[in-house]
């Protein structure tokens, strides 16, 4: 049996989840999404990843489609419904659907649908083994902090990565690193400071990243947050990157070049281990 979806309201065996061929979703990626990861049947972070939808929303001038605690409700609804105990849940909200034009008319009501996507988070073999990246150019547009499903630059990074033999793709603009292909990117210096690019319209501002700042102070480790270049990446002692999707993934190589022992390091190691704890404690 298939899974249970969200659309529109009602709960649908995925086989029967279907929207509209109009839905700007569809037609224009006008529409913005959420991740937000499901540790021991619990949801991480749910006010930060709502906190950020609304924000998304705001952005694009789409209207709230339903209030927190509906929203909240709404994913529960699906963990139960698919036994979810590890995972994650993926919401998007469409400004909704209207025959194609470019301008839409006042007063569309937006879609939503959600749906659970089953996985290893905690053992997931690349935290294990370490990720190999290799960097591609940013073409992606001006509003990376708004989370919207325009995600053809990360798909196609992704395959620039994949056909180099690597994991994943580092965006890189005017010879600095952005982010990663769907996720943030973080070195660790010589010192042992940690640092990753600081928040603007240029990278979308992680949850997960948000967390591990919080952690990271709780432990008295030092943050700095500015842009760093491949050569600096490559230089590090260590690298990691941090998402809904992978918690936080050792990088083991930059563009082939080894990072430190070219095997995930003490340090990422142990931050991969204390946000996984306090990720535990805070999933409600
Ligand atoms: N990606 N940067 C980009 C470009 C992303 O797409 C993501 C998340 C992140 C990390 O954000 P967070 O820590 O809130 O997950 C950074 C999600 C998981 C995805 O598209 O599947």
């Amino acid at each position: 049996m298939g899974r249970i979806t969200y659309v529109n309201g009602s709960y649908l065996p995925e086989d029967e989840a279907k929207i509209s061929i109009f839905d700007r979703g569809f037609l224009m990626a006008d529409s913005v999404y959420e991740v937000t990861m499901v540790l021991d049947g619990k949801l991480c972070d749910f006010p930060g990843h709502m906190a950020r939808l609304a924000r998304s929303l705001d952005a694009l001038g789409i209207p709230a489609p339903l209030d927190d605690a509906a929203l909240k409700a709404m994913h529960r609804t699906l963990i139960s419904r698919n036994a979810l105990v590890e995972g994650g849940i993926y919401l998007q909200v469409t400004r909704g659907a209207h025959d194609r034009d470019f301008l839409w008319p006042a007063g569309l009501a937006p879609s939503v649908v959600a749906f659970t996507q089953a996985r290893d988070l905690v053992n997931m073999p690349s935290a294990a083994r370490g990720i190999a990246v290799v960097t591609a150019p940013d073409i992606r547009w001006g509003r990376r902090d708004i989370k919207t499903t325009q995600l053809l630059g990360a798909a196609l990074a992704k395959d620039i990565a994949r056909q180099a033999g690597a994991d994943d793709a580092w965006f890189v603009e005017e010879g600095f690193i952005t982010e990663g292909s769907s996720n943030n990117a973080w070195i660790i210096t010589a010192n042992g400071t940690l640092v990753t690019r600081h928040l603007s319209t240029h990278i979308l501002h992680g949850i997960t990243r948000a967390a591990l700042m919080r952690y990271a102070a709780e432990v008295q480790m030092k943050v700095e947050e500015r842009p760093f270049t491949i050569h600096e990446a490559q230089a590090a002692q260590e690298a990691f990157i941090t998402s809904a999707g992978s918690l936080l993934c050792p990088v083991v190589s930059v563009d082939g070049v080894a990072i430190g022992t070219g095997r995930p390091g003490p340090i990422s190691q142990k931050l991969r281990a204390l946000y996984i704890e306090e990720s535990r404690k805070a999933a409600r």
